[in-house]
């Protein structure tokens, strides 16, 4: 049987293999804490997180390495920016596509800081209207916070209205690059961002374990630290040291992640994003194209293929969500996430909750013939 991986929007697979090999190298031939000794080893790692800052400052059009912050993941990133930033009697806005690293967070500091949340509706398939968000505008708004695009229905939001925003408010704009960041430029200065989470597992190749937060120099300034500890610098003080990156760095990094998501940097750039973005929207059109043709699929999201990324969200009929995702692992070999996809408002708005979807997501790895293949057997299903 064959097998086919049909879940990139959860985590990209396979890695390339000089992902692989970067990690490998470093655990095997330099292993050491980064910027702690004064030794050959120890001045090698810092050099592999160091440029692995110059190569996301280069994607992103960042401000500057220091004001590129690694964490494990983007929920991290955003869990930093958001408590790091909001404080007791802040108003923040948001919409109804995001995911709960969003959520979630702001949920906490609605309930411990009294911070206000105004949560946009966006239309059923996801699509935000700018201008609902500068209605939403008042002195207290400290922070816009959304995602790039849905990981439910591949909708992807209007990041060119940011820099409209600036025009009616100096709050801090957060951007959850979770879904895009690889496959999409993302211009950190142009948009005037203050905060863009990435996450290194995903469309950036990099092993689990890894993200970041590019900052504005104005973010990198106001932002307080959720995590303290040692970071290898100023060892003679008890207080977070006051400057980025170290400010948000706590503890030892994961330099062999890091390592391999340097190396998922190198393998964008040498491929190009506008080429793995083409290939994957190439995938994706022929998809939607053929479940058109298949009596009782629902497809969720935009009908216009460039309001999309590569994920694609449909139902079924009345079947069962967990059921035909098991079938189609265990009969067909075709790995795709099924159910709610840990963003409940964004299920509501789709019109999709509590049942959830079927999610196929395609990476630059797949084929037109794993598709075809993935279309046929949708289509056997639906038949029943
Ligand atoms: C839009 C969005 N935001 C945040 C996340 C969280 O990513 P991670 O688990 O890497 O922190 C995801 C992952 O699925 C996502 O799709």
């Amino acid at each position: 049987m064959k097998s086919i991986y049909f879940d990139n929007a959860a985590t990209s697979n396979p890695k390339p293999k000089i992902v692989i090999e970067a990690v490998q190298d470093y655990l095997k031939n330099i292993c050491a804490s980064p910027g702690r000794g004064g030794y050959g080893l120890g001045l090698e790692a810092g050099r592999i997180i160091f440029e692995a800052r110059e190569k996301i400052r280069h994607l992103f059009n960042g401000p500057s390495e220091e004001n590129i912050i690694f964490t494990p993941n983007v929920t991290y990133a955003l869990n930093f920016a958001l408590l790091g930033i909001l404080k007791p009697g802040d108003h923040v806005i948001t919409t109804s596509m995001e995911h709960n690293s969003v959520i979630r967070p702001l949920r906490l500091l609605e309930k411990n800081r009294n911070v206000e949340i105004s949560i946009v509706k966006c239309n059923k398939k996801g699509e935000l209207d700018p201008s609902d968000i500068i209605k939403e505008i008042k002195p207290s708004t400290k922070a816009i916070v959304f995602t790039h695009a849905s990981n439910v229905s591949g909708t992807i939001l209007p990041v060119e209205s940011l820099p409209e925003f600036k025009n009616h408010t100096d709050a801090f704009i957060i951007l959850d690059a979770a879904q895009t960041a690889g496959v999409i430029d993302i211009d950190f200065e142009k948009s005037g961002l203050d905060f863009l989470g990435f996450t290194g597992h995903k469309a950036l190749y990099g092993p689990p374990g890894t993200g970041g937060l590019v900052m504005s120099r104005r973010a990198g300034k106001a932002i307080m630290p959720t995590i303290c500890g040692g970071t290898g610098s100023r060892s003679d003080m008890e207080f977070q040291p006051d400057f980025t990156p170290d400010k948000m760095e706590a503890g030892t990094p994961n330099t062999a992640g890091i390592a391999g998501l340097s190396a998922g940097l190198d393998f964008i750039n040498e491929n190009g994003v506008d080429k793995i973005h083409k290939h994957e929207m190439k995938l994706t059109k022929i998809f939607i194209d053929g479940l058109k043709q298949i009596p009782k699929v629902k497809i969720y999201g935009p009908d216009e293929i460039e309001k999309r990324v590569s994920t694609v969200s449909i139902t079924i009929d009345d079947s069962d969500m967990g059921e035909l995702a098991f079938r189609l692992d265990v009969e067909y070999g075709i790995m795709i996430r099924s159910g709610l996809h840990c963003s409940p408002l964004g299920h509501k708005t789709l019109g999709t909750f509590p049942e959830g979807t079927l999610r196929f997501s395609f990476g630059y790895f797949n084929t037109e013939e794993e598709v075809e293949y993935g279309l046929n057997v949708i289509k056997e299903l639906a038949q029943e």
